[in-house]
């Protein structure tokens, strides 16, 4: 890793604009390898990972995105999976509801962070339509996309977008 994890949290910024160079296999496996090491609930990782380098998959998941382009765009897009039965076996309800996604919310935070750390930009593609993805990537049953990542060099350097201030979010009680 080249950055500070304190570093990579303040100065990562989603990236929408890529450069057309391709994401060599090893950073794309380090991604991966960040992902795996997210910490989950019971270490169960119910999680799996598609790495998409297709150009007219990506180009359907662009679509999926709701018409997302720059989606399409990236060299590679990383669609994070989840098997909320993985979790619901062990957790029920719970496990089902929120543990299986917090836990690839952990994995996805950790792509976005350790591709900063290499050099890349990436952005977490939430806004897509669940169905279409299961179909473009013909996913198993039981197995529902929570994100879609495209991935790149950065062709843009953004500021960063205003956070709320402290005094609005932390409630202290001594
Ligand atoms: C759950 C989630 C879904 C998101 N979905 C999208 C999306 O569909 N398209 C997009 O361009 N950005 C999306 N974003 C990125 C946010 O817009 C971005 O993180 C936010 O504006 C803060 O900017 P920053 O990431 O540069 O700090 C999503 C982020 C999260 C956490």
């Amino acid at each position: 890793m080249t950055k500070d994890v304190i570093a990579a949290i303040l100065e990562r910024r989603s990236v929408r604009r890529f450069q057309p160079e391709p994401v060599p296999h090893a950073a794309v496996g380090r991604l991966i390898d960040a992902a795996r090491w997210a910490p989950s609930a019971g270490n169960i990782q119910p999680w799996q990972f598609y790495v998409v380098y297709n150009e007219r998959k990506k180009k359907e998941l662009a679509s999926a995105a709701l018409n997302q382009r720059f989606v399409s765009e990236a060299p590679v897009v990383i669609v994070v999976c989840v098997q909320p039965e993985m979790s619901a076996s062990r957790y029920r309800e719970r496990g089902r509801n929120l543990y299986a996604i917090q836990d690839s919310a952990a994995a996805v935070q950790n792509i976005l962070l350790a591709a900063h750390g290499y050099g890349l930009g990436a952005c977490w593609v939430g806004a897509f339509d669940e169905a279409l993805v299961m179909e473009a990537l013909d996913l198993p049953r039981g197995l529902v996309p929570v994100a879609i990542l495209p991935v790149g060099y950065p062709a843009e350097e953004n500021r960063p977008p205003a956070r709320r201030p402290v005094e609005e979010i932390v409630h202290v009680i001594e």
